[in-house]
């Protein structure tokens, strides 16, 4: 007799590549791959990660193990022909590129190897952030964004010249909650030393989402022919919340029972600063041709200008803000689930070990 997930619809895509598992966003989202093979053993995913043999990340030994899983190490991202003879080799139908901000440039090797494959349909685009959606707003308030645009104007190539049969997804997340939150300092929020800095008064709305919610939305992108389909050549907006930085900062008060000492942030002035930064630098050549390390994986200025865009509202472009648009949130069309800002406040701050008692 069948059992009940013997029923689940087969899947429209099985084997798939993650580049990038061994990073922030590219672990959350194998994770989520793992959870659903544990939940459908009979319409499992089969899982490739791709690795650089110089990479810094963990190891393959440090992946969480799992059957349907490899590990595959390649030399650099940019070595088109290898990357092919993979693809091909591992009859790979899906590439997800989690590649660090900076190196996004090299996702033209891997567009490139996906079109000379004959074996990639879909091709998800490391976004995972700011809606990079508008060429204009882009230009004005994240130039090195452009790197990213790029990306899916290529796709858009690449689907034409392959007669729609690769087709590409890019993930918005808006700003990544849960895990930034334990980060001291990041975008300029500090909750062990009871600090944040606030953007124009903290009640500017934005999108945020924890890494959960991103991983198991580019599940859902796999799981039915009538969901790949719907997500093919599209940005697709998701969040696990709206907010606004003073109600974060209330709850994170709530929780560690102690109050945090506010700065005052001008968006305009962070966005101006931060830009300035980058053009002194070099400007867009400079961030194209970046060599990011473990050290220095950002280009200087860069953070805090995504940092303004994240915070900043629509006086810098309202690229984090998309859930406002009519029909702007895939939430639903996608089956994510409806996530509580209380309870992740909550347990950052437990995980951070100040819990009020
Ligand atoms: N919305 C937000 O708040 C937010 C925050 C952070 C990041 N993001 C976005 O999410 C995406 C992924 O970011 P992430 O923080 O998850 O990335 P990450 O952890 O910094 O890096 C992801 C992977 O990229 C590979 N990589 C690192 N340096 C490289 C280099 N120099 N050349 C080639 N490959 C390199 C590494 O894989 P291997 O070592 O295994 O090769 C690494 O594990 C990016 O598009 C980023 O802009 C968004």
């Amino acid at each position: 007799m069948a059992s009940s997930s013997d029923k689940t619809p087969s899947l429209p895509v099985t084997k798939i590549m993650i580049l990038g598992a061994t990073g922030n966003v590219g672990s959350a989202i194998l994770t989520a791959f793992q959870s659903h093979n544990t939940h459908n053993p009979h319409h499992p995913f089969h899982i490739t990660v791709l690795t650089r043999t110089t990479s810094h990340a963990k190891t393959a030994a440090q992946l969480p193990p799992s059957s349907n899983l490899q590990v595959l190490a390649i030399d650099t991202y940019t070595n088109t022909p290898t990357l092919t003879t993979l693809l091909q080799q591992h009859n790979i139908e899906v590439l997800i590129s989690t590649i660090a901000t900076f190196s996004t440039n090299d996702q033209e090797h891997l567009i490139s190897a996906c079109v000379a494959s004959g074996t990639v349909t879909r091709f998800f685009p490391s976004e995972f952030g700011l809606d990079t959606s508008d060429r204009g707003k882009v230009e004005t308030y994240l130039p090195f964004a452009i790197l990213k645009q790029e990306n899916v104007d290529l796709l858009r190539r690449a689907s034409l010249s392959t007669n729609g049969k690769l087709t590409w997804t890019a993930i918005i997340t808006g700003a990544f909650f849960d895990w930034a939150l334990t980060i001291p300092g990041l975008f300029a929020m500090h909750i062990p030393d009871m600090t944040a800095g606030v953007i124009d008064g903290g009640d500017i709305k934005y999108e945020a989402t924890n890494m959960a919610q991103i991983g198991r939305a580019v599940v859902a992108c796999l799981t039915s022919q009538s969901r790949f389909d719907e997500t093919a050549n599209q940005y697709v907006n998701i969040n696990s919340f709206t907010t606004t930085q003073n109600e974060v900062i209330a709850l994170i008060e709530k929780y560690t029972g102690r109050s945090m000492t506010r700065s005052p942030i001008s968006a305009k002035e962070l966005s101006e600063s931060a830009l300035a930064t980058i053009e002194r630098d070099g400007g867009i050549e400079a961030c194209r041709a970046y060599q990011p390390t473990p050290e220095m994986p950002y280009v200087p200025g860069s953070t805090e200008g995504i940092m303004a865009c994240l915070f900043g509202g629509g006086a810098l472009g309202g690229m984090n803000q998309y859930s406002m648009r009519e029909n702007g949130l895939w939430n639903d069309r996608l089956g994510l689930p409806r996530e509580d800002i209380e309870e992740t406040v909550k347990s950052a701050v437990e995980r951070l070990g100040m819990l009020k008692a």
